[in-house]
């Protein structure tokens, strides 16, 4: 905008000049300049567009913070964490490149030739390059093997995209991002879409894309379900006369050692069937947030307002509600495979929460997700000031971005909520400013 300014400036000063050859040469010059300027802002505009193009689709709005805040590196890490990135030239692991096969690249190149390539990708990723050990070995499930299955469970705007991300960072990942996002911006709670939604899950979680029709049939329209799953994105983009093909996708996920999935439609409670079936052996965090948070930052979606599972205080605060009581049998019954996170204690603790998490999901702290925190908790990614103090205030936002009267309607609609939840109510305006501490012990035991 200011280099638009700066050609208009130009031009019009140029009118200004009296007659004479070295007004005119000047006049010229300054013609020349001008149109250096207008190609510049052309090229930058284009530039500028071509990178939101490729780096979103329009879809991925549903999942963008706002732009100009230092949280973005943390909210927004899959923006900087995506397709372009190449296997294992970061975080200090370094690969021979001799270890990669060469791409196909033919028209006439086959499903298997994609597999075997992407085979020997995952070899090369999940291989230590001191030892020549192979990290998560034997468990593929072409090989016979059970993958571990890491889900995060939780609802719009928590802080899913920064926990998913991490996961995604481990070698040998496949991504199940957003699984029922063919279900609109609604929440599912029990019959009768609790079965479909159910269903699909394990579908995907056993790599097995059959009866999958309207997940992808919306796959092939909103290309953000799939782009977050970056391994398999990298191969979409190549070919993508592939890429929703159930006879690709179920051989494509089969080859991988580790599935992570984040699902925000699906409330705790549902998940019983899941963890109950020892075939699959997932764990699952539920990962939780202030209402008064998340609702903040869902006023700045497009998809959001106007939609009562995801708008409506009491709504929102009744599910988070049913979730904790859902969340204590589960701790009871699971302890070791089920367990809750607050997005604000990950936040304010990224190395020793991530560390936590990991453990629990028997996932090792490798150094790619190390230098995924390194990069995306206190780093200047950007040239914004997204400092480190920068992202531990991200889940703090709405104390000064929301009115009183704002935070005082969600909390009267709150309370049982926030109580099980550890979140202290704010009394004053006042309070809100004094760098408010939201943050009560808590406990689903
Ligand atoms: C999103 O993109 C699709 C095609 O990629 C286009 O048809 C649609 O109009 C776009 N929607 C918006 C809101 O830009
Ligand atoms: C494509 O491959 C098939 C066999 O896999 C071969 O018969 C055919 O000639 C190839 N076509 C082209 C254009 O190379
Ligand atoms: C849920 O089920 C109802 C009744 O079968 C149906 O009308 C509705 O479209 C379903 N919602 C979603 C999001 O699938
Ligand atoms: C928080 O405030 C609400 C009224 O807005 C009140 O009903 C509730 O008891 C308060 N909670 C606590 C823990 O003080």
């Amino acid at each position: 905008m200011e280099k638009v300014g700066l050609t208009v400036g130009l031009s019009s000063n140029a009118g200004h000049n009296s007659s004479g050859r070295v007004s005119r040469e000047k006049m010229s010059r300054r013609k020349n300049l001008a149109w250096l300027c207008a190609i510049t802002v052309v090229c930058l505009l284009l530039l500028y567009a071509n990178q939101r193009n490729t780096s979103n689709g329009n879809g991925t709005e549903y999942f963008r913070p706002r732009e100009h805040t230092g949280i973005l590196p943390l909210l927004n890490a899959h923006k900087y964490h995506g397709t372009s990135r190449l296997y294992g030239v970061a975080a200090g692991t370094s690969f021979d490149s001799n270890a990669y096969p060469p791409m196909p690249t033919a028209h006439n190149v086959t499903i298997a030739d994609v597999l075997a390539y992407q085979r020997a990708l995952i070899a090369a990723e999940c291989t230590d390059s001191e030892t020549g050990r192979k990290l998560p070995d034997g468990m593929t499930p072409e090989t016979g093997g059970k993958p571990s299955r890491s889900l995060i469970i939780t609802t719009w705007r928590s802080g899913s995209t920064f926990l998913g991300d991490i996961l995604n960072a481990l070698p040998g990942n496949y991504y199940h991002y957003e699984p029922l996002l063919d279900f609109d911006i609604v929440q599912i709670r029990g019959p009768p879409n609790d079965s479909v939604a159910i269903h699909n899950l394990r579908h995907l979680l056993h790599c097995d894309y059959s009866e999958m029709e309207n997940y992808l049939e919306f796959g092939r329209t909103h290309k953000y379900l799939f782009s977050h799953n970056t391994r398999l994105w990298q191969q979409c983009e190549r070919f993508p006369q592939f890429c929703y093909e159930p006879r690709f996708l179920g051989p494509f996920c089969r080859l991988f050692p580790r599935q992570s999935m984040k699902v925000v439609r699906l409330r705790a409670a549902l998940v019983t069937p899941l963890l109950e079936d020892e075939s699959l052996n997932v764990r699952v965090v539920l990962l939780i947030r202030d209402p008064r948070g998340s609702l903040q930052s869902r006023k700045h979606r497009v998809w959001c307002p106007g939609r009562p599972d995801c708008d409506d205080p009491s709504t929102v605060c009744s599910d988070m509600q049913l979730d904790y009581e859902a969340a204590v049998e589960l701790s009871k019954r699971f302890p070791r495979r089920f367990r809750v996170v607050r997005y604000e204690d990950l936040s304010l603790n990224p190395y020793r929460m991530t560390k936590e998490i990991l453990h629990f999901y028997g996932l090792p702290f490798h150094p790619e997700v190390k230098m995924f925190l390194d990069t995306h908790t206190k780093q200047d990614v950007g040239g914004v000031s997204s400092t480190y103090r920068d992202s531990k205030s991200a889940p703090f936002h709405w104390t000064k971005d929301l009115t009183f009267d704002q935070v005082k309607i969600i909390q009267d609609s709150c309370v049982a909520a926030m109580r099980s939840w550890g979140y202290r109510n704010a009394t004053s305006e006042q309070e809100l400013f004094d760098n408010f501490n939201p943050l009560l012990p808590y406990s689903v035991s």
